[in-house]
Formats: C-alpha cells, sequence, structure tokens
C-alpha cells in the first residue's frame, strides 16, 4: 500500500510520532501541520515525507499550509462522491473533508445535508416519501439513488458512498481525511459507530492521517473519550475564554475564514491547537489566511491553493 503520509517529523517540538511506513523511497516532503493528540504540548508543524505515491503526489512542492479539500473537490465535482474525493488527489489536496450521517439501519453514509434532495435524484425514486430524511431511508434504498447527476451529466452513476467506501477507495491514495460528524444530535450512538469503522480500517489510524470534527463540540467530547488517540477538531470559533478548557481534549479549531484574525490564531496555537479555516475559495483569501498564520485552508478549489503554495 502507497502512502503519502510516510513518516513525520515535527519541526517545532520534540517529535514524539513515527509513521509506520509501508513504501520505501521517500520522495518531496509536503508540509503538513497537523494536531495529533499523542504529539500534542504546544502548536506544531509538522512535516509529512511524501513517499512514492505516484508523479502527482512527488511533485507536490513542501508548503507550509495543508490543503484540505472540502467535501472533495467540489467545485469541479459532484461533493461527497468518489469522484470528488479522487480529483481533490488530483488535484494536489494533501486532505479531503467529508460529512457523515447515519441511514435507518445505522450505515454511516457521506452527506452533507440531513435531508436527500438536493444532491440525489430521490425526489424521482421515491416520489412519496418527502422530506426525504437520511434518517428515514435505508441504505439498501440509498444505494439506489444517483448523486452525480445533479451535479453534471458526467458524473450520473455516482452513489452515495458509505463511509467504509470512501476510506476503502481513498487508502492508497495516501491523502489524509477530515471527518465531520454531521449533526450527531440526530444520531445517537454515532460517535460509537465511526470509531468502530476506523478501527476496522487500521490503515487511517496512521498518527494525524484522521482528524475527527464537528460543530456539535459535545459529541467531540465523547468521540475524545472513545478515541483518545484520534485528534479532534471544533468547527465554529469558540470564544477565546472558552479555548483553554477546550483545549484539553481538542487538538484543532475550525472556524469561518471571515473575520479570522493573527491574534485568535496565536491564541489558538498557544494552547496547542491548530487552524483550519473554512472555506476559502479565492486566492486573495487564500493569501490573507496564509499570511495571517493558518495551519490549513479548506477549499472547494484545492487546485487555486495548489497554484499559490507552488509559486
Ligand atoms: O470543515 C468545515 C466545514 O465542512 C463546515 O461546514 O457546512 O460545509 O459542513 P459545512
Ligand atoms: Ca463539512
Amino acid at each position: 500500500m502507497l502512502h503519502r503520509l510516510g513518516a513525520i517529523v515535527a519541526t517545532s517540538l520534540t517529535t514524539v510520532a513515527t509513521v509506520p511506513t509501508t513504501t520505501a523511497a521517500a520522495a518531496t516532503p509536503v508540509g503538513l501541520p497537523m494536531a495529533m493528540t499523542t504529539t500534542k504540548a504546544a502548536a506544531q508543524s509538522i512535516t509529512f515525507t511524501t513517499a512514492s505515491a505516484g508523479a502527482a503526489a512527488a511533485a507536490r512542492p513542501r508548503s507550509s499550509v495543508t490543503s484540505v479539500a472540502h467535501r472533495g473537490a467540489s467545485a469541479y465535482a459532484p461533493e461527497n462522491t468518489i469522484a470528488a474525493f479522487r480529483l481533490a488527489d488530483k488535484q494536489r489536496a494533501d486532505m479531503f473533508e467529508l460529512d457523515v450521517q447515519e441511514t435507518k439501519d445505522h450505515k454511516l453514509v457521506l452527506m452533507h445535508d440531513p435531508t436527500l434532495n438536493r444532491t440525489t435524484n430521490v425526489e424521482q425514486v421515491f416520489p412519496t416519501r418527502s422530506p426525504w430524511r437520511i434518517k428515514d431511508f435505508t441504505y439498501a434504498e440509498i444505494r439506489r439513488l444517483d448523486a452525480g447527476s445533479w451535479f453534471a451529466a458526467k458524473y450520473r452513476g455516482q452513489r452515495v458512498p458509505t463511509l467504509r467506501g470512501a476510506l476503502r477507495a481513498m487508502d492508497s491514495s495516501g491523502m489524509g481525511l477530515l471527518l465531520e460528524i454531521k449533526k450527531p444530535e440526530l444520531y445517537r450512538g454515532i460517535e460509537g459507530r465511526v470509531a468502530d469503522e476506523l478501527n476496522r480500517n487500521p490503515s487511517w489510524l496512521i498518527p494525524g492521517r484522521v482528524v475527527v470534527q464537528s460543530f456539535n463540540w459535545g459529541s467531540m467530547r465523547k468521540f475524545h473519550h472513545k478515541m483518545s488517540h484520534v485528534p479532534i477538531g471544533l468547527i465554529g470559533t469558540p470564544r477565546i475564554a472558552q479555548l483553554p478548557k477546550l483545549s484539553s481534549f481538542a487538538d484543532q479549531v475550525t472556524p469561518p475564514h471571515r473575520g479570522l484574525v493573527p491574534r485568535y490564531i496565536r491564541r489558538v496555537h498557544s494552547l496547542g491547537m491548530t487552524v483550519l479555516a473554512w472555506t476559502v475559495n479565492d486566492a486573495a483569501s487564500m493569501r490573507r489566511l496564509i499570511s495571517a498564520g493558518v495551519d490549513g485552508i479548506i477549499t472547494n478549489k484545492p487546485d487555486v491553493l495548489a497554484r499559490i503554495t507552488d509559486s
């Protein structure tokens, strides 16, 4: 198995994690600052050394900012599909982000909205099932849906992936994963089911390869107690006064990019957490945020960010 995340070097702190490399030759390093529970003592800058995971990865330059493809390269391919994740890889994102929710029969599927109708043809396939909530459908039903045609005809036939399917499809890419548990308050026990799925796919448990995040910080505290070695991200902008307490279980803060200022980023860093800004699609904002000191940028357009980090 090839892994882009071949070895870890903590550059600003003592090195505390070694990635079990499964490939031999290391190629060009990529900058991938990551929050890691096992390594957390202060803000870190960690460099993953690219293994020989293909020409695209080998050509990747060192960058001090992690590129995260938001729902995949979702400006160009249907969000939360395998096609979008693969395109993110081609566009040299370091990680892909996805949204996990749960079917009626407790299968973990990838979708942003709590309902199926914006990004699938559910209204045609199941016209009487309004409001088409994911949690009211079995996985066998959801498998019948087309999750690509709404975006563009050439993506017809893309399915709603399961988390398991995405982990398997993307494993050999060597990319990292920013896994959002979407609306955990709707799916009692989802934290345990996500943890079980990750445990079933240990190649994703290489230190720093997966970060689990949510808008629901209570759910993230719960997840941390189940899998304390997996870094936790908090989506939103916690108040400065809240940060010390949250840093007892969180490793990353994921605020919306507007209004994000260097002073806030420095405070998060001082508590040993990293900052990933979302959702940033224009070059000017990307440059501003890099100057402000963010560790990562979550974007629908990883190609735009790659051009900046190349230059
Ligand atoms: O990673 C942060 C971002 O994904 C949160 O926003 O609504 O696109 O899931 P949303
Ligand atoms: Ca998300």
